[in-house]
């Protein structure tokens, strides 16, 4: 019996406050932003209605990939809770999530540890960066926390102790022969003409290239990037890379709106029944195959 995963992102909960850290240069800016466009992007009762959707499906596990928030908020992260309880309700522990560069979005917040406090249940626990989680027989999750603030920029970073613990991780799943998942917040490959800008990608994307290309995982979960797509790395030939797209953006094209992905994994860890979702205008889901595309370096 194949296992189903529900894989979702970037919902973005979203408050008009400057933050008690409001000297914070990303604060204004973030704000800015706020006031001119994502608020009317990212309406709030859009979310919901997608948080509402999601509870309604089957699948043995669901997958978060991070940016539950705008500006890592408590109030943000106090709604983000809310709105996660009915899943956490049907899911418990087969609800995973990790956080966003906007859930790590200034110093103070991260020392604040709203996340941690809001999402007890979040990955990795407080103090690390890298995770694991047994999903079946042969199958386990390793995910990882590559977001650090930026004073103005949207950037993750894979520093060089985080990719050694990561492949350590991986190492240590070598041995039980288990087939992974990899979960983190942001893409190394991209299909064409949606390749990120300077400011907003993973630095030493490279790196994680690497590592997946010598682990071989078989799939590699992010979000980050607002768009849903399905792509195969000319450097990583075994791993699928899927970014879910937003789960709470207003979009005019299907795969910048609203929505999530599905799919089912066979106990030999082949991947079937790729299925992008978004929310039609009178909220019903609208499912369709995923197709795989030839990815790109950033
Ligand atoms: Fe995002
Ligand atoms: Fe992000």
């Amino acid at each position: 019996m194949p296992m189903r995963i529900l894989h979702f992102s970037d919902i973005h909960f979203w408050r008009l406050f400057p933050g008690w850290d409001f000297y914070y240069p990303k604060r204004f800016l973030g704000l800015s932003n706020l006031l001119i466009s994502r608020r009317r992007h990212f309406p709030k009762d859009l979310a919901e209605s997608v948080i509402k959707a999601i509870s309604e499906q089957t699948a043995d596990y669901v997958l978060f990939s991070g940016d539950l928030t705008t500006m890592s908020l408590e109030s943000e992260f106090g709604d983000a809770a809310t709105a996660f309880a009915p899943l956490y309700d049907k899911w418990g522990e087969n609800l995973i999530l990790i956080p966003g560069n906007h859930d790590r979005y200034s110093p103070r917040s991260v020392r604040s540890g709203f996340y941690e406090k809001y999402f007890p249940r979040g990955f990795p626990s407080s103090g690390k960066r890298v995770f694991s989680k047994r999903l079946g027989a042969n199958l386990s999750l390793i995910g990882f926390d590559a977001s650090r603030p930026f004073m103005v920029r949207s950037n993750g970073f894979l520093d060089e102790a985080l990719e050694e613990e990561l492949n350590s991780e991986f190492i240590a799943h070598k041995e039980s022969n288990d087939r992974i998942i990899l979960m983190g917040h942001f893409p190394y490959s991209y299909p064409n003409g949606q390749i990120s800008r300077w400011d907003h990608k993973l630095l030493r994307d490279e790196a994680l290239a690497e590592l997946i290309s010598n682990h071989e995982p078989i799939a590699y979960l992010h979000g980050h990037k607002h768009a849903r797509w399905c792509v195969k790395d000319p450097r990583t030939p075994s791993t699928i890379c899927l970014n879910a797209g937003p789960a709470g953006m207003r979009s005019s094209s299907a795969d910048k709106g609203a929505g999530w992905v599905t799919f089912d994994v066979s106990e030999e860890g082949k991947i079937s029944e790729l299925t992008k979702v978004h929310l039609k205008d009178n909220g019903e889901p609208f499912s369709e195959a995923l197709k795989e595309q030839e990815g790109l370096t950033a």
